[in-house]
């Protein structure tokens, strides 16, 4: 909630008698062009919400040449994922305790074809989400009689289920042996796949990976600045929509503090809260290169599958464009000019 209070907080100026506006849209981030400054966050069991989400997210991204970031804890396997994104393919990394298991699972994703890694350090142990808890869902889904009846109104997603088996987190799983297997599946799959990362683990990261690594759950501007001494390429601003921590500020509301403390050209994503392509918009200006969105486009794919994701992809682009209009922006750099005032 404090993520949308603070988004709506950035004003912008209006420049009025512009003429015709043609915006460019496009931008360069860490070696790639992408058609929109958007992504696709990483979320994890995205296949749960609709059965092979994640192979329909890797297409959109590929289609509309913008990234899509694959989560460790995914319904699908990288090796299946990797090629379907093409070179649009980020990997997140939740890192395993165990080095071996963390090795194995960095070389799968440069074999599938991930260019860029990103690790989540914004989860050190498990968050209550209360919410979810009185939802009552649980993994596996448990078939109660709440969870009968809804599956019974959802016909498609039952179909859809059948042809795309049980949504399970595939990766994690490859690493267990029969006998946990045949235990509390999740509980392992969970344990084996979240470590507990620090400082030392992202050293060892960093030599392990030749490809664009990114740290993604970044709130302190100091941690950003030790981040970029590491070696890092380039970090990802988020607080994880507030999941884990309600009490952290806004992720809108300290992008600008590590935007100054990394200097202009440092590489940053950001996410949390980002509703439309105003809130795109908003976080360019505040000092953000390239903005993700996770909720939005499960929601979009839960609606209307491939199509719905890629309605979004229209919208985002059609709304980005009608705002930029509206305060005489033609060029995504313009932004931060346009801003009444930054924080
Ligand atoms: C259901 C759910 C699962 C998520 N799983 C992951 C994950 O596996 N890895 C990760 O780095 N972030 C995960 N996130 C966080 C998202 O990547 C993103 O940071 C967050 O949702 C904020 O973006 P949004 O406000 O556009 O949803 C998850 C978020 C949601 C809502």
């Amino acid at each position: 909630m404090r993520n949308r209070l603070e988004l709506d907080k950035i004003l912008f100026m209006p420049e009025i008698l512009q003429g015709q506006i043609d915006c460019r849209l496009s931008c360069k981030f860490m070696g790639k062009t992408y058609n929109l400054p958007v992504g696709i966050a990483p979320v994890g069991m995205s296949g749960a919400i609709w059965p092979g989400a994640e192979k329909i997210l890797a297409r959109c991204g590929a289609r509309n040449t913008i990234p899509y970031c694959l989560s460790t804890v995914a319904c699908a396997l990288p090796e299946d994922v990797g090629p379907i994104a093409g070179h649009m393919g980020w990997f997140q990394l939740y890192v395993p305790d165990n080095p071996e298991i963390r090795r194995s699972i960095i070389g799968r994703a440069r074999n599938s074809g991930f260019d860029k890694l990103v690790v989540t350090v914004d989860v050190p142990a498990d968050s209550r989400r209360e919410r979810q808890r009185r939802s009552q869902m649980t993994y596996p889904p448990r078939l109660d009689l709440p969870m009968l009846a809804s599956m019974v109104s959802r016909p498609r997603w039952c179909l859809q289920v059948l042809r795309e088996g049980m949504p399970t987190m595939r990766l994690a799983e490859s690493y267990l042996d029969r006998r946990q297997k045949s235990g509390n599946l999740f509980r392992h799959a969970g344990r084996v796949i979240r470590g507990c990362p620090d400082w030392n683990t992202i050293a060892a990261i960093r030599q392990e990976w030749d490809g664009h690594l990114l740290v993604k759950g970044i709130t302190r501007p100091q941690d950003a600045v030790r981040l970029v001494g590491m070696g890092i390429d380039g970090l990802w601003v988020s607080n994880h929509s507030g999941r884990q921590f309600e009490a952290g500020p806004a992720s809108i509301e300290i992008i600008g503090k590590i935007r100054n403390a990394v200097g202009s050209q440092f590489p940053i994503a950001f996410d949390s809260g980002v509703a439309g392509g105003l809130d795109v918009m908003r976080a360019l200006a505040m000092g953000a290169d390239l903005v993700f969105l996770g909720r939005a486009f499960h929601y979009a794919v839960a609606a209307l599958e491939g199509a719905g994701a890629e309605h979004l992809v229209y919208i985002l682009d059609a709304d980005i464009r009608a705002n930029m209009a509206q305060i005489g922006a033609r060029t995504l750099d313009e932004l931060e000019y346009r801003l009444i005032s930054k924080a």
